[in-house]
C-alpha cells in the first residue's frame, strides 16, 4: 500500500503548472460518444477516474486512446447500453453512460451508484430528467434500466433539496441532444464544467443556447461530428495549491488557471489575509500576512465550493480565532475534520457546520484519506505540522490530483511518495 509522507516546516516557492480539470474531462469523454467520427481531447488531466471513464467507454464498444493528456475517442463502435457495477462502484460519473446510451440507442442500464464517504449521492434528478424527455426507467438488480422509444423535447425543472444537480444536468443535456423538439432544462447547473459540456457540444454542432446560464435551450436531433478540443483547467486543483501556498507562508504563482473561476477561493483566502495578483503568467498566492479567521459558507457555483472545503478547512485550523465552515451540499463531508483533530486540529462538529478553533501548531501523524478532497487537506495540514505526517488510502488522491507529490516537491515541499 502506498503512502504520502509529508514533513512539514517548508515554506512553497516558485510556478507550477495546473492540470486540465478532471470534472469537465468526464462529461466531455462522454460527449464525444454521440459524435458520428472520432474526437481528440487535449490538456487531459492523467488521472485514475480518467482511466476508469474511458473504461466505461470502451465497454459501451468506442475506442479509446489516452496519451501524454491527449484522448483520442471513437464513438464508431459505440453500440452497447450497459454501464457494469464494477465500473460504476469504482466512480460514480459513469452515471453520464445513462444519457449518452439514450441518445444513441434509446436504452441504457447503469448500474446505481449507491452513496459514499461524503453522502448518499441520490440520481432521482436525473431519473426525473431522462423520464420527462420520454424515458420509461425501472429500477432492478441493482440497476437502473432506461428505455425511450422516441425521446421528445420537454420543459424539465431541474433543482433538487440543494440546489441545481451537476450530473443530472449532464446527463439531461446529453440525452436531449437526441430528442425530437426542443428541451428547455430550468434551474440546470452552472457550474463551469456544465458550461464546458455545452461548448463541446456546441463545437460538436449542438446549437445550444444559454451556456454558462441556468436555462439551457437543447435543439435535438443535430447531426454531431467528432472535433478537437482542449480542456479547461482543474479549479479544484487549483485552489488547492492556493492553499498550499498560503498555508506555508509561501509565495507560489499558478500557471494555466482562470482566474475567473475561482473567484470565490481567491475571495476567501483575501478576506483571510493571503496576496493574491492576477499577472500575465497567472496567478500570484503570497502567504505570510497576519491571517484572520473567516466563515465559509458552501454554495453551488459561482459560491464556495464543496470540493475546496477540506482544504480551506486545513488553512482555518491554523489560523488563529473562531471560523465557522458551513457544508450545505454534502450531509457527510466532515470526515477530514476527525484526522485533522488527530493532527492538533481543534474542531468541533455541529450537524452541518463545523467550528474550528484555530490551533498554535499541528503535529505530524499517521492519517487516513477518507475521500479525494480530504485527502489533499491531510496533506496542506502536513506541510505545516511539525514533524511527519503519513497520509494512508492515497488512492483517493490518484484518482483527482496528478502527481500532487511531484508538483509540491518541486515547489520546495519536502513530501514522497513511500511503500
Ligand atoms: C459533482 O458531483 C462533482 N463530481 C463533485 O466533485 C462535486 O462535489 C459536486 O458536483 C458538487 O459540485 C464530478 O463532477 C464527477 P451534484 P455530482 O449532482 O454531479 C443533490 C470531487 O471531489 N442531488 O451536483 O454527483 C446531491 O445530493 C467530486 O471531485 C440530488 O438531490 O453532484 C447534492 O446535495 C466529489 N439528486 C447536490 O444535489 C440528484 O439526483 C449536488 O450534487 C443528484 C444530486
Amino acid at each position: 500500500m502506498q503512502k504520502i509522507s509529508v514533513k512539514g516546516g517548508k515554506a512553497l516557492k516558485g510556478s507550477v503548472d495546473i492540470s486540465g480539470s478532471k470534472n469537465a474531462t468526464l462529461p466531455v469523454m462522454t460527449a464525444a460518444l454521440l459524435g458520428q467520427t472520432l474526437s481528440t481531447i487535449h490538456n487531459v488531466p492523467y488521472l485514475n477516474d480518467i482511466k476508469t471513464m474511458a473504461e466505461v467507454l470502451r465497454t459501451l464498444g468506442a475506442q479509446v486512446g489516452l496519451d501524454d493528456h491527449q484522448l483520442k475517442i471513437d464513438p464508431v463502435g459505440f453500440n452497447k447500453f450497459e454501464a457494469p457495477y464494477e465500473l460504476v462502484k469504482t466512480m460514480r460519473a459513469s452515471i453520464y453512460s445513462l444519457g449518452a446510451s439514450l441518445a444513441r440507442m434509446g436504452e441504457a442500464k447503469v448500474s446505481l451508484p449507491g452513496g459514499c464517504a461524503i453522502g448518499a449521492r441520490p440520481i432521482d434528478l436525473h431519473l426525473k430528467g431522462v423520464e420527462q424527455l420520454g424515458a420509461k426507467v425501472t429500477i432492478e438488480h441493482g440497476y437502473v434500466h432506461a428505455k425511450a422509444t422516441k425521446l421528445k423535447g420537454a420543459n424539465i425543472f431541474l433543482a433538487g433539496p440543494h440546489g441545481p444537480s451537476l450530473g443530472a444536468t449532464v446527463n439531461v443535456v446529453l440525452a436531449a441532444t437526441a430528442a425530437e423538439g426542443t428541451t428547455v432544462i430550468e434551474s440546470a447547473s452552472i457550474e463551469p464544467e456544465v458550461e464546458e459540456l455545452v461548448n463541446f457540444l456546441n463545437v460538436m454542432g449542438a446549437q445550444i443556447e444559454g451556456v454558462g446560464t441556468s436555462r439551457l435551450v437543447i435543439p435535438g436531433k443535430k447531426t454531431l461530428k467528432g472535433v478537437d478540443y482542449t480542456v479547461i483547467p482543474d479549479r479544484v486543483e487549483a485552489g488547492t495549491f492556493m492553499v498550499a501556498s498560503a498555508i506555508t507562508n509561501g509565495d507560489v504563482l499558478l500557471k494555466k488557471v482562470n482566474a475567473n473561476q475561482l473567484t470565490a477561493v481567491t475571495d476567501k483566502l483575501r478576506q483571510i489575509g493571503v496576496v493574491i495578483e492576477e499577472t500575465a503568467e497567472g496567478l500570484r498566492v503570497r502567504g505570510g500576512g497576519d491571517y484572520k479567521p473567516a466563515d465559509v459558507m458552501i454554495m453551488p457555483y459561482p459560491g464556495f465550493p464543496t470540493d475546496m472545503q477540506a482544504q480551506i478547512m486545513a488553512l482555518l485550523a491554523v489560523v488563529p480565532g473562531i471560523s465557522i465552515v458551513t457544508e450545505t451540499i454534502w450531509e457527510n463531508r466532515f470526515m477530514h475534520v476527525f484526522e485533522l483533530n488527530r493532527m492538533g486540529a481543534d474542531i468541533n462538529i455541529d450537524r452541518s457546520h463545523a467550528v474550528v478553533k484555530g490551533a498554535k501548531k499541528l503535529t505530524g501523524a499517521p492519517v487516513m484519506a477518507s475521500d479525494l478532497r480530504a485527502s489533499a487537506a491531510l496533506i496542506l495540514a502536513g506541510l505545516v505540522a511539525d514533524g511527519e505526517t503519513l497520509v494512508q488510502r492515497i488512492y483517493h488522491l490518484d484518482r483527482g490530483y496528478e502527481k500532487i507529490e511531484t508538483k509540491l516537491s518541486a515547489l520546495g515541499a519536502d513530501i514522497q511518495r513511500v511503500n
